[in-house]
């Protein structure tokens, strides 16, 4: 019978003794993860009990980056309207991590459990895995979605031609030792798409941050954590910028609005 009243955790511990004031993280002290890991390697040492290797460090870190803002996207706007209106910072935060949904920013998640599967079925006792079997892995993947008519989570970005921010971060992951089959299949997928369609829809960032994650052997709920953690940066930034510039009671105009329903008799 699980004890209600207790918490059990491989996490963290605090620790406060006559002799020592200090917090255990996953078996280091977090006063020496404070003088030599960085963000990242701390954020992975914390969600999988061991630190990353120097290329996971990098590309993490890289992840982290590519993530921070994307110019006045729904989050950043969240940020602006409460400064706007005097609302406070944590909840413009929590307010801009809750604009993220299937449509943006949390396509990751769906996008991992496909590839996973799609690696499963062309590959079902891992291993090598060469390259005939991952483009057999791409073309399984889009008949389970395009083919039926649905959007393949991770491709497609309606800001730019081409998201900028997946081929620089492959570019990361690849030279940095921490791509594996997952970015293979992504990249394979990418061109299987194109041929398709008839035209390319590119890689955008919860895409390639799904292929990253599998990559470090981290869960995919991760993916759509990665992407929305250090966005709330951004809808900080924006927040602090508008409420600098002093504005009041940011609004739609009447004029951009077409009611719709019945006027009274
Ligand atoms: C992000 C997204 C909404 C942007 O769409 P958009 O650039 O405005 O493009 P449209 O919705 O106008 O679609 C234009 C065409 O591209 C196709 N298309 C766009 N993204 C597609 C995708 N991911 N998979 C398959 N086809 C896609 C549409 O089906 C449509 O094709 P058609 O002309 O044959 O009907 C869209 O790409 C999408 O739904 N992607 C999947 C979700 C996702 O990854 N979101 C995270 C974004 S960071």
């Amino acid at each position: 019978m699980f004890d209600m009243h207790h918490y059990e955790t491989a996490i963290s511990k605090i620790v406060s003794t006559e002799t020592e004031e200090e917090l255990i993280l996953r078996g280091h002290r977090l006063s020496d993860l404070i003088r030599e890991a960085s963000f990242a390697q701390s954020v992975f040492l914390m969600l999988t009990g061991h630190m990353p290797t120097p290329g996971q460090a990098r590309t993490l870190d890289a992840v982290f980056t590519a993530c921070v803002d994307h110019a006045v996207t729904p989050s950043a706007m969240i940020g602006r309207a409460f400064a706007s209106y005097g609302t406070s910072i944590p909840a413009a935060i929590a307010g801009g991590i809750l604009m993220f949904g299937d449509i943006m920013g949390g396509a990751g998640e769906p996008l991992a459990r496909l590839l996973t599967q799609a690696l499963q079925t062309v590959a079902p006792d891992g291993g090598d895995i060469d390259d005939q079997a991952i483009q057999k892995a791409a073309g399984y993947l889009i008949d389970q979605t395009v083919q039926s008519g649905a959007r393949m989570p991770g491709f497609g970005i309606p800001a730019h031609a081409k998201d900028p921010r997946a081929p620089a971060l492959l570019e990361v992951a690849q030279t940095s030792g921490a791509a594996g089959p997952f970015c293979r299949l992504l990249v394979a997928t990418e061109a299987e798409l194109a041929r398709r369609k008839g035209r390319p829809i590119p890689i955008n960032i919860d895409g390639i941050v799904a292929a990253i994650v599998l990559d470090m052997e981290l869960p995919p709920e991760c993916v759509a954590a990665f992407v929305m953690i250090p966005r709330s940066f951004s809808t900080l930034a924006h927040h602090l910028e508008e409420k600098g510039q002093g504005t009041r009671w940011r609004h739609v105009p009447q004029d951009q609005v077409t009611y719709t329903g019945p006027m009274p008799e």
